[in-house]
């Protein structure tokens, strides 16, 4: 991007934030969703959805985010995790602001403005051919193939390990959290709003259904069990709710994963070969939602 990109683009994130900040028009804006602590809101390009805080007083979660992105972008299994287009964790809200144009443009300094109204937002990539795991749920109440969860289940252990690996347990591995390429078969696992360090004794925010998080509690030795689990439990949706339906090989390994396995890498691993023993060689089965 060049530099006067960089800049409208800004702009253009400011001036969507405050819309929505300050209720004015935002016409052009619709509302995605709606979490706790934030309102995602795609915005007209059609390319873009805007994450803004409810209440800027949990800012540092929503920046804490964005470095954790930043993290994860920086890794080897970059495409696992959404395309932060730009993060304004500190911008002043310039409809208020005496010297909103300065303000607004970004020209000032927020530090060096009076107005001291800071807004917070992050601008996301988004594809419209991305549906989540809860959309594919929904469309087969009655359990996928195996073959179809399996591909989901190795991009999920691996986006899991690559976050273990720079010390971050997701700690809320829904299905509205894991977006599916059909094209790719890729994934992206998104809201890293409620996160833990690897290694303490992970704090829960129960912002799904009881079904996806273990009844027995989670130390910090085993932190990274927590997120092993979640996903296992979201594997077992996709397939209809009930592991009986799924094989024998298979249902071990979920198993495995629901009763504190902690080593993601190592799961994937298992996973990977007992599918070469069920199946065969990889097939690209082409999935619809
Ligand atoms: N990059 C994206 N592309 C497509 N859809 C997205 C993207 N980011 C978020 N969404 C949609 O918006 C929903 C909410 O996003 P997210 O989970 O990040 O925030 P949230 O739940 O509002 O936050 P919180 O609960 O932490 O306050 C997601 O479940 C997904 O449907
Ligand atoms: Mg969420």
């Amino acid at each position: 991007m060049t530099k006067i990109d960089d800049h409208l683009q800004r702009i253009m994130v400011l001036q969507m934030a405050n819309k929505v900040i300050t209720n004015s028009s935002p016409n052009s804006l619709s509302t995605l969703a709606e979490g706790t602590y934030t309102k995602v809101l795609l915005c007209d390009d059609g390319v873009s959805v805007l994450k803004v805080l409810k209440d800027n007083k949990h800012a540092p979660l929503l920046k804490r985010e964005a470095e954790i992105i930043a993290k994860l972008k920086d890794t080897e299994l970059a495409d696992l995790f959404p395309d932060l287009l730009e993060s304004t964790t500190d911008f002043a809200g310039y409809n208020s602001c005496p010297d909103r144009f300065k303000c607004f443009t970004g020209v000032k300094n927020i530090n060096e403005c009076s107005c001291n109204l800071q807004s917070t937002a992050l601008l996301y990539r988004y594809d419209k051919d991305m549906p989540s795991l809860a959309d594919a749920i929904k469309k087969y109440p009655n359990g996928v193939d195996e073959r179809d969860m399996v591909w989901m289940f190795k991009r999920l252990l691996a986006a899991i390990w690559t976050a273990h690996s720079v010390g971050v347990v997701h700690s809320a591995i829904l299905p509205e959290h894991i977006l599916l390429n059909l094209t790719t078969h890729g994934i992206w696992l998104i809201d890293w709003m409620h996160t833990n360090k690897v290694g303490t004794k992970p704090k829960i925010d129960k912002i799904g259904p009881a079904k996806f998080y273990p009844e027995y509690a989670i130390t910090g030795d085993n932190s990274t069990a927590l997120d092993i689990h979640m996903a296992a439990r979201c594997m077992i949706q996709i397939m209809g709710g009930d592991i009986g339906t799924t094989s024998k090989e298979i249902r071990l390994i979920l198993r495995a994963c629901l009763s504190g396995a902690t080593d993601a890498r190592l799961v994937h691993e298992q996973l990977d070969s007992t599918v070469k023993k069920l199946f065969g060689p990889s097939v690209f089965r082409p999935f619809k939602v």
